[in-house]
């Protein structure tokens, strides 16, 4: 399956058959236009917690809520037509049971329209992973660097760089997994670890600074698009979008200074009066 021509909305289930075959694309988006742009050309578009840091400038994904999310997959559902949408449940909003968890992603399916939610963890997560696939709750997973765990990480630290490290991520992969998640994000984790981790499950795993080996990627837009003022040593900038935008708003400026714009193309004249 291509990214372009298919006809209806990829599925979760679409992206579980995926593995081992045609790379899996995907991106970040949390606007109606650009999830208009992205839906062209990904698989998937993550409506991911990262949207606390990109759009609002704070400094972790943990004061982000439910509400910014169903708010954002909104838009983003209303932008596409073919990408699988998955939103990310934010900090906060799963982790205390399965049953808080299943209440909170049934509100995001329900609210939003999108076909998928993703959680951040390992083996701990997979009775809540296992509870909410069994209940109509398509999940990806998310194991190795997990933003919402930098407190108790002690920083945006890449992960299985130790064998004991090694052993636990592959353990963590292994059980969300085998709860059910139809994909795992892998993220900031060495290249051998995502290769062996790749190589042990049976869901296809999408790397963000996880080398690739792994059945897709992911990225943030706006890093990818060189719009973030910064970005992690795995971005790759494909478009320089921060010097586009300064370069047009200066231009902006300087014409409105200049007393050039609005320009003679741009101003509305009456109607000219025929005769009578
Ligand atoms: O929130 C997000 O953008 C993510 C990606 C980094 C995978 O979870």
């Amino acid at each position: 399956m291509t990214a372009q021509g298919a006809e209806r909305r990829i599925t979760a289930v679409d992206i579980a058959q995926r593995k081992g075959g045609e790379k899996i694309v995907a991106l970040t988006a949390y606007h109606a236009h650009t999830a208009g742009i992205v839906d062209r050309y990904c698989d998937f578009i993550l409506v991911g917690d990262s949207l606390g840091m990109v759009m609002h400038g704070l400094e972790t994904t943990l004061p982000v809520t439910l509400d910014m999310m169903i708010l954002q997959g909104r838009a983003v559902m209303r932008g596409s037509q073919r990408a699988l949408v998955v939103v990310d449940m934010p900090f906060g909003s799963y982790e205390e049971g399965p049953e808080q968890a299943f209440r909170n992603a049934a509100r995001v399916l329900k609210e939003t329209g999108a076909g998928a939610i993703k959680l951040e963890g390992g083996a701990h997560m997979a009775e809540t992973v296992s509870f909410l696939v069994r209940r109509g709750v398509p999940v990806m997973g998310h194991v190795g660097l997990t933003p919402q765990a930098v407190n108790t990480m002690g920083g945006f630290r890449v992960q299985g760089r130790s064998e004991g490290g090694q052993r636990i991520l592959e353990d963590d992969a292994r059980a969300v997994a085998g709860a059910g998640a139809f994909a795992i994000v892998l993220e900031g984790i060495v290249e051998p670890v995502a290769r062996a981790i790749t190589g042990s499950i049976v869901a296809p795993t999408v790397g963000i600074g996880a080398s690739p080996a792994c059945d897709g990627q992911i990225l943030v837009l706006e890093d990818m698009l060189g719009l973030s003022a910064w970005a992690p040593k795995f971005v790759k900038r494909f478009g320089s979008l921060r010097e586009h935008i300064e370069e047009a708003v200066s231009s902006y400026a300087g014409e409105v200074r200049a007393g050039t714009f609005p320009g003679p193309d741009h101003v509305y004249q009456p109607r000219k009066s025929g005769p009578r």
